[in-house]
């Protein structure tokens, strides 16, 4: 059996390449070099990323594409996305071509609060400790006078601050449950700096607290920290057309496709297992621009996730309706977003991609988000819902299959040319390669 090893993440870079090439791989030279060769030549950038996380060996590159001619509001943006799946970014672009002629995306932010907890057990009176709760609450929020300065500045700050009773579901189990509004960052930081001086403060008012027993006095905080599930911070993406105007596809008729669209809508709005596959189309869309503008994909997508199954039941987060002629194609979901602090003034192609999107307010850039969700799921219902998902999916993945099969440059350009007319598979892709191969060598 292999030895754990101590003290690792005091090693060198180069030493813990060298532990581990040594102790897992078969060729550790090979394998140094495909480590080592993802090192930029920069030293400040590669230092800059060594030092985002702990035991960095090099870097891992997700392509950074862009989908251009997005209409929301009226204002036309090409968005960034990062992502690996060879689909996304051409079915996000054909998309929004498809709207810019019908409108384009029309935006709203419903709301922007976020929420976070100090979790704690009280043995004891619940009337007292509700006595005890209002009387620290104003003490509570002076205390984070200092965390709170600028973002009170800035039109931000604590919202509120509850108790809570959930005894009925855990014996003994209390909350502080607030509400915040961090405006344009994310506000994960500020918002667990705030909830651990509430604890604080909390735990060592209630021992000075004259109505408390001995046994109440000692509150005992479990822990302190925001929630991802942000219902209150809510966004809404919608497109809509005459039903006449969808007429791209020749083999269907405009109001048979509406028609289907709208089925496997409904489909997915009762049926969970079709609702995960239809929800992470919008996921696709939605993580590459969250990825690519520096934010926090996980906290994206367990937030969503949650609103999906909000009524108890898993289901989808777009809908659509055919009323008096008119398509309409339309989602809310929940999305707490930065455009200040984390990586955004720290990731040289986060700064990028927040000036392509002309320094988006969190605001604009949750509107422009969910446009991109939505968009996503609109290319991939109408694949879905004609060709098939294959055709577009594999046409996409031929360069995947011939980067694999070592195709140089010109065969690929044959390769695609021929691919135009025929299906693409695995197999379909080798035997036309090693065709063009036979060709050439006779
Ligand atoms: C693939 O990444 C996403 C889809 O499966 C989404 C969907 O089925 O709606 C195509």
């Amino acid at each position: 059996m292999r030895k754990p090893i101590n003290g690792f993440s005091k090693l060198s870079k180069l030493d813990k390449i060298k532990w581990i090439t040594a102790t897992y791989f078969k060729d550790a030279d090979a394998a140094t070099q495909a480590i080592k060769q993802y090192w930029n030549t920069d030293k400040k950038l590669q230092q800059l990323h060594d030092e985002f996380i702990e035991n960095t060996i090099t870097n891992y590159y997700l392509p950074f594409g862009v989908a251009p001619n997005f209409l929301i509001n009226g204002k036309l943006y090409t968005i960034p996305m990062a992502i690996e799946e060879s689909s996304v970014v051409a079915a996000a672009s054909n998309a929004a071509k498809f709207w810019l002629d019908r409108g384009g995306f029309k935006t709203e932010v419903i709301s922007t609060t976020k929420i976070g907890q100090v979790h704690f057990m009280y043995h004891g009176d619940y009337e007292k400790l509700q006595k005890f709760f209002t009387s620290v609450k104003p003490k509570l929020i002076e205390d984070t006078q200092q965390i709170t300065r600028s973002m009170e500045k800035r039109g931000g700050g604590i919202l509120d601050i509850e108790l809570k009773n959930k005894t009925k579901d855990l014996k003994d189990y209390y909350q502080l449950h607030a509400t915040f509004e961090t405006l344009d960052a994310m506000g994960a930081n500020f918002i667990n700096s705030c909830l651990e001086q509430f604890a604080k403060t909390f735990k060592s008012e209630a021992l000075h607290c004259v109505h408390f027993s001995e046994a109440e006095s000692h509150i005992q905080i479990v822990m302190s920290i925001l929630s991802n599930y942000v219902p209150n911070c809510l966004v809404r993406a919608e497109v809509s057309c005459p039903v006449e105007d969808l007429n791209e596809d020749t083999s269907m008729s405009s109001k048979d496709f509406a028609q289907k669209f709208v089925q496997a809508i409904k489909i997915a709005e009762i049926e969970p297992y079709r609702a995960v596959t239809h929800n992470k189309g919008i996921m696709n869309g939605i993580d590459a621009v969250v990825l690519a503008t520096g934010n926090d994909f996980r906290a994206v997508e367990a937030g969503v996730h949650a609103y999906a199954a909000r009524h108890g039941k898993y289901s989808s987060l777009s809908h659509a309706e055919i009323k008096n002629g008119v398509f309409k194609f339309w989602m809310e979901i929940p999305l707490a977003l930065g455009t200040v602090g984390g990586l955004t003034n720290l990731h040289p192609l986060v700064k990028v991609a927040l000036e392509m999107l002309g320094q988006p307010t969190a605001k604009e850039l949750m509107q422009i988000v969910a446009a991109a969700g939505l968009a996503q799921n609109f290319a991939a219902l109408r694949s879905l819902t004609t060709t098939g998902i294959q055709e577009g999916h594999m046409k996409m993945h031929l360069m995947n299959i011939l980067n694999q099969l070592n195709a140089t440059v010109k065969e690929k350009e044959k390769m695609v040319a021929y691919f135009k007319n025929n299906t693409v598979t695995h197999s379909s892709v080798e035997a036309a390669l090693s065709n063009l191969r036979l060709l050439a060598n006779n």
